[in-house]
């Protein structure tokens, strides 16, 4: 499936025709860590299902709507709800959010996900600056037809993920994040492997928003919560469920990281 710009563009205006002020920044939420929407103040928010052209949200803890508030004195847009390969859609599909952030006008991007902890120095509840990622699997957002309005057909990815603001957010781990495409964790030989070839986390989101960031020059901070230690680490069994409530339990400690970064940016 392959779009032209006004696909995008009839998503873009919908929303701006609805927008309460044209935000400054946007902040995509992973799984277990939508609390943090809801400390945002004044808010007005716009059902995915209710903007034209746009992919519907099947993950069940995602809730599926653009979340327009005040935080840290900040103007924001909130993604709650996130689209993953693992869901079914088209790697070209995965450009939609970011391609709509850009129409938006935001100056940047923050890309939160849950991850597996490769790197034997982190634990469960760590928070990694992504540097860089790996991504060997699955086809890239930006294959077909190029959209020239976004960017050129070959872009350059060695800043994709912004060296200035990960200067701004470095308190915590930094790293490489490895995507795998899911929904099964991965096997213990698969994480050595990835261990080996430069991987500190590994997660089943981000890359194709990366990527699409990239493409179109919008300046991204990735951040990965470690929720668990990656398969094969401890020997215990992985869950989404070990997931869910470590997301949960670092909650409020990564809202108030995520609002002294805003503060800065
Ligand atoms: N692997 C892949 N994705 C994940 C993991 C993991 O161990 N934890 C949270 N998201």
């Amino acid at each position: 499936m392959n779009e032209p710009y006004e696909f995008y563009l009839k998503s873009a205006d919908y929303v701006r025709a609805r927008m309460p002020f044209q935000p400054e920044l946007a902040v995509i939420l992973g799984s277990s860590l939508g609390p943090f929407a809801a400390e945002v103040q004044n808010r007005t928010e716009i059902a995915y299902a209710d903007i034209p052209n746009f992919p519907r949200c099947t993950v069940a803890d995602h809730a599926g709507k653009l979340i327009f508030g005040e935080l840290a004195g900040k103007r924001l847009v909130c993604l709650s709800g996130r689209f993953h390969s693992y869901e079914g859609y088209d790697f070209e599909q995965l450009t939609q959010p970011v391609r709509l952030l850009k129409l938006l006008g935001v100056r940047a991007a923050i890309l939160t996900n849950a991850a597996g902890g490769v790197n034997l120095n982190y634990r469960p509840g760590d928070v990694m600056v992504i540097s860089d990622h790996i991504k060997l699997n699955g086809a890239s957002p930006l294959r077909g037809q190029n959209v020239e309005d976004f960017g050129e057909r070959f872009f350059d990815t060695t800043r994709m993920y912004t060296p200035e603001l990960r200067a701004l957010a470095l308190r915590v781990h930094e790293g490489v994040y490895f995507f795998m495409p899911g929904p099964q964790f991965e096997t213990p030989a698969e994480i050595r492997a990835i261990r080996i070839l430069g991987g500190d986390a590994v997660g089943m989101s981000t890359v194709t928003e990366a990527l699409t960031a990239a493409h179109c020059g919008l300046p991204i901070l990735g951040l990965s919560v470690i929720t668990n230690m990656a398969a094969g680490v401890t020997g215990a069994a992985l869950s989404g469920a070990e997931v869910n409530e470590t997301g949960a339990a670092i909650g409020a400690k990564f809202s108030a990281y995520l609002k002294s970064i805003l503060k800065e940016l």
